[in-house]
């Protein structure tokens, strides 16, 4: 098969733009390893993303803030290593874009670097459109995230639902019309009503990928460790869980201890 053909099964951010057009949506997961990438981007996911919720899931901290720029390409260098057809999008962690657009270009510059990402996300809108546009000028393709922005979780003090209130609801659409004008691909929209969700999917032409926003978006984002059923203690009404891995993995464990224990564990056809 030639390079020529290899690239045209790769997901693009043109593939996504006509995805939309044709009304078909957009599947998107979480991963942050090499392992975890192969098996999402074999079973045909649209776009991966990398997720600054690896500082939750994977290093155990309570919010997304304290995981850092060296730590995102380490996670996207190691998915982009288990990835032959999804479109891989890594966000810029806190800190690394906000308030200074040249900080921002630096920061997705280097993960596209020493990654190999195929593009980057930021949390924000009009606050944060002059970092947008400086990395668009340098062709890295962004997308946006509006609604719930856990990187924002101090200023509001709750994960719950964004964008009831008409003031903050008419805002929400003028980022996302915003982004779309200068030139941003997609966005994520997190966890505002349903209703409204599609009503701003529905006004702008770049697809929304939606995560507690209900069905009238474009595509559909889970963190995978929550649909595996990895993660325990996080269920929002949102999330579905398609297994129960934390139950089974430590079945698989127990049964393993109990083998060694016993000296069942390795037989005789398990040794040299
Ligand atoms: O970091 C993340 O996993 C995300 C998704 C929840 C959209 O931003």
């Amino acid at each position: 098969m030639s390079a020529v053909s290899k690239e045209a099964k790769r997901v693009t951010t043109h593939i996504l733009q006509k995805m939309k057009s044709n009304h078909e949506k957009i599947s998107m997961l979480t991963a942050y390893d090499f392992s975890m990438a192969r098996i999402i981007d074999n079973a045909g996911i649209d776009v991966i993303l990398v997720g600054d919720s690896a500082s939750n899931v994977m290093a155990g901290h309570e919010t997304t803030l304290p995981i850092t720029l060296d730590q995102m390409i380490y996670h996207a260098s190691s998915v982009i290593r288990g990835v032959k057809k999804a479109l891989v999008v890594v966000d810029l962690p806190f800190g690394t874009y906000q308030g200074n657009s040249k900080n921002a270009l630096d920061s997705a510059i280097r993960i596209m670097k020493e990654s190999g990402a195929h593009g980057v996300k930021l949390e924000g809108g009009i606050k944060i459109k002059e970092s947008v546009e400086r990395i668009l000028t340098a062709g890295v393709p962004v997308m946006g995230h509006l609604g719930l922005t856990p990187q924002s979780i101090y200023k509001f003090g709750t994960y719950s639902v964004r964008a009831r209130k008409e003031e903050e609801a008419e805002q929400l659409l003028r980022d996302a019309k915003l982004l779309e004008e200068i030139g941003c691909f997609a966005i994520v929209l997190e966890k505002i009503p349903a209703d409204f969700a599609a009503e701003v999917s529905k006004s702008i032409g770049i697809p929304t990928i939606g995560i507690g926003a209900g069905n009238g978006c474009d595509g559909q984002v889970l963190v995978s460790h929550d649909l595996f059923g990895i993660t325990q203690d996080f269920a929002p009404r949102f999330l579905r869980r398609y297994m129960n891995l934390f139950e089974d993995m430590q079945t698989a464990v127990k049964a393993y201890i109990k083998d060694v224990k016993s000296m069942d564990f390795p037989n005789d056809s398990e040794q040299y």
